[in-house]
């Protein structure tokens, strides 16, 4: 946690209920120790979706499919959002809850690697969620923001990574985080900020 527990405490004390299919894959995904959005995370997503109103999205890593029920909630009526998963049992659960949840109409779900399926995708997006392996996250966002509009929102999961990130850690991992936040921090084509909600989620949108 990057935040105190009295925080923390806080923000579990007034979050939203979760409906029963979302606390059913929150459940799931402690049980199987699968790293799904914090639920902070998910309703930052929910709301900048919203905002943006966004029509044509894209996630990286949709695991069981917790943040992409949030940001299939927050999607202007018609809109879409494809994802990204390798994993197929994570793949084909997030399929079935989805489905319960009453948005797979929303979802295009794809098993395969973010990386070549983004390189094989035409047209353009307004709104990204990066949330797979993070050695990886360079090589997303390369094939990635060339798919952004202007305008579009691009939201990172875990950039802080516990704290170690801001923490002096010198380990590949933070070291590597720390130079891909500075990256997109500095980029000429996004304005981009880091928030420490979640475990640190940074938002930019595409100038
Ligand atoms: C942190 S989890 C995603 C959690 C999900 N976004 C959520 O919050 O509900 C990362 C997922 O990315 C998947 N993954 C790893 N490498 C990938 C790749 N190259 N392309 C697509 N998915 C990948 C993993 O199998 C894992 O399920």
């Amino acid at each position: 946690m990057i935040v105190t527990d009295a925080v923390r405490d806080y923000l579990e004390r007034v979050r939203p209920r979760p409906d029963p299919v979302l606390a059913e894959m929150e459940a799931h995904g402690a049980r199987e120790r699968i790293p799904i959005v914090m639920p902070g995370t998910g309703e930052l997503l929910r709301v900048l979706a919203l905002a943006r109103g966004a029509r044509h999205a894209l996630e990286v890593g949709t695991a069981i499919g917790v943040s992409t029920l949030y940001i299939a909630r927050g999607l202007a009526d018609g809109g879409t959002i494809v994802s990204f998963e390798i994993d197929p049992e994570r793949h084909q659960a997030a399929r079935t809850y989805l489905d319960r949840a009453g948005v797979l109409d929303r979802a295009d779900l794809r098993l395969q690697d973010a990386r070549d399926g983004l390189a094989s995708l035409r047209g353009t997006f307004d709104f990204a969620f990066v949330d797979g392996v993070k050695s990886e996250y360079e090589e997303y966002f390369d094939v990635l923001l060339p798919l952004l509009g202007t305008g579009a929102v691009l939201v990172v999961d875990n950039v802080l990574m516990g704290g170690s990130v801001a923490e002096g850690d010198t380990s590949e991992r933070s070291t590597t985080a720390r130079a891909f936040n500075e990256r997109l921090l500095g980029h000429p084509d996004l304005t981009a900020t880091v928030t420490p909600v979640g475990d640190g989620v940074l938002v930019a949108v595409k100038r």
